[in-house]
């Protein structure tokens, strides 16, 4: 399962990049804005930093929505850095964006997608990934962990390609659920990576451990 980071926070990319187990990074214009990086440019300068940070896909979306324009947005957001996964939404336009891209060699990483329906459509149009959003499914009282299984059970059938990319990761138990379901890739904030890590019975034995390490070479 390859582990994305859903921020556009530099120190927490690199934190997450030191530890050794990450695999690229997803980005929007609400996280891009929650780091107050705002205007063309600087958005562009932002991306091209993370890249540098990370060797992984670095997904950079789109904001037009006509298919001219996803183009003309996409193509310049790829010539960036080799790493960009250019996002575009799930609406008419963009599955024509979507198949646009796969066909000239562009990666895609299809997003907003809270149904089956939509990922079979991102798959047809040779998305890269798919971006089911798990939480906020379950926001609104829907399973989103059961969409995630079914998107594996219709890529499976069909032996689709894309990649499903479970977002709107918000804990570790999305993480480990979406791992036995299969998906192939997961992203969500630092802390439900870092959460991975903790069990009580592992800081009880290391403090044992060392104890009697001490208590042998006193
Ligand atoms: O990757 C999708 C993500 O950015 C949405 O997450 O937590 O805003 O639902 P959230």
């Amino acid at each position: 399962m390859k582990f994305f980071i859903d921020t556009a926070n530099l120190d927490q990319i690199k934190e997450a990049q030191d530890l050794g187990v990450l695999d690229g990074v997803t980005t929007n214009p609400s996280l891009m804005a929650k780091e107050g990086i705002t205007g063309a440019q600087n958005i562009k300068d932002h991306y091209v930093k993370i890249c540098e940070l990370v060797e992984g896909d670095v997904s950079a979306e789109v904001i037009s929505t006509d298919f001219d324009g996803m183009v003309k947005e996409g193509e310049a957001l790829a010539d960036l850095h080799p790493q960009i996964v250019v996002k575009i939404p799930m609406i008419k336009d963009g599955i024509k964006a979507l198949k646009y891209f796969s066909d000239n060699g562009i990666k895609t990483n299809c997003t907003l997608v809270f149904s089956a329906g939509q990922a079979l459509l991102a798959a047809k149009a040779g998305a890269t990934y798919v971006s089911p959003f798990i939480g906020r499914l379950d926001d609104v009282s829907t399973d989103g962990l059961a969409l995630i299984e079914k998107i594996r059970l219709i890529y499976d059938n069909y032996g689709y390609e894309t990649q499903i990319l479970a977002a709107s990761i918000r804990h570790t138990m999305h993480v480990i659920e979406c791992a036995e379901i299969g998906a192939d890739v997961m992203t969500g904030p630092l802390s439900s990576i870092l959460g991975l890590l903790n069990h009580p019975l592992t800081d009880i034995g290391l403090e044992k451990f060392l104890a009697d390490y001490r208590k042998g070479n006193s």
